[in-house]
């Protein structure tokens, strides 16, 4: 095995620029569907008086980069192909989890029963984890020429922190500075099945369960205001804590469990970088 390689390649900055790379092209896109309104700090680029929907566009050509750049740096590799496999079916598993994400928000469907920890799971696992956590590694790994088949375990660890990853953005967009996320929460105003709201039904008594329907998913401040009141009063940051502490230690003893002491400072080390974080 050339882990040894691996370590050294999912170090590199390569990988992280090109899943920069098409981050950057979701997130151009995904602040349109989700009607954000600032991203890291700024207006989100399809605000600007000059960019309107033509950010569509310069989604498109952020994506056609990632291909360019695969092909300028790995042309002549053996792997080139397995590359540019793993950074389509990942663009596809992001996609289909924007799909679910966006469906379950549509207007004349808006219905919070459906809403559950397993569909959560779903959108954020789709959605979020493949692209931002198992791809780099899996770059990496193809890079050491390994076999992706070969690493399921560590792709379970990725997904995992992946989702883990995406609940904590869940919990920011509500409870978060928007100073240190650059970003203003939406999620109440766009219907999201939010890890917040899908806790929510589950710790609301009957009365306050009539609040959060009357209330989630409308643009209004004054229903925003109520069901943060709601999140507030059922402690849902309390929720959260204790949730992220046990999630932390699963994870954990899932890397320790990994053979590879090289595979095992990697994960740690992503998972040191987003535990308990602020932005
Ligand atoms: C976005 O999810 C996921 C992708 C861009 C693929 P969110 O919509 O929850 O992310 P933010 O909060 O806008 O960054
Ligand atoms: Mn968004
Ligand atoms: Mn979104």
């Amino acid at each position: 095995m050339l882990l040894g390689g691996c370590f050294w390649a999912a170090g590199s900055k390569l990988h992280f620029s090109l899943k920069l790379q098409l981050q950057a092209y979701f997130l151009v896109h995904d602040d349109i569907m989700d009607g954000s309104h600032t991203r890291r700090g700024q207006p989100c680029w399809f605000r600007l008086p000059k960019v309107g929907l033509i950010a569509l566009n310069d989604g498109i050509i952020l994506r056609n980069h990632v291909a360019r750049i695969l092909k300028k740096h790995f042309r002549e590799k053996p792997y080139y192909v397995d590359l540019i496999d793993l950074f389509n079916e990942v663009e596809f598993q992001t996609a289909s989890g924007q799909m679910i994400d966006l469906i379950t928000t549509l207007e004349g469907e808006k219905d919070l029963s459906k809403y559950s920890l397993q569909l959560h799971r779903r959108i954020v696992q789709y959605k979020t984890a493949y692209y931002s956590f198992y791809l780099p590694v899996a770059c990496a790994l193809l890079m050491a020429g390994e076999n992706l088949d070969y690493h399921v375990d560590v792709k379970n660890v990725l997904i995992d922190m992946g989702i883990y990853f995406q609940l904590q953005d869940d919990y920011l967009d509500c409870f978060g500075d928007p100073e240190k996320i650059g970003k203003i929460g939406t999620d109440i105003e766009d219907f999201k099945c939010s890890w917040l709201v899908v806790k929510a039904l589950e710790h609301c008594n009957e009365e306050q369960k009539k609040i959060l329907f009357e209330h989630y998913g409308k643009a209004d401040a004054a229903d925003v205001a109520k069901v943060k009141e709601l999140y507030n009063h059922i402690d849902l940051k309390g929720v959260f804590a204790d949730y992220e502490d046990k999630i932390y230690e699963r994870l954990t003893s899932s890397i320790e469990a990994h053979p590879s002491t090289a595979l095992q400072a990697v994960l740690k080390s992503f998972l040191g970088k987003i535990y308990k974080r602020q932005k």
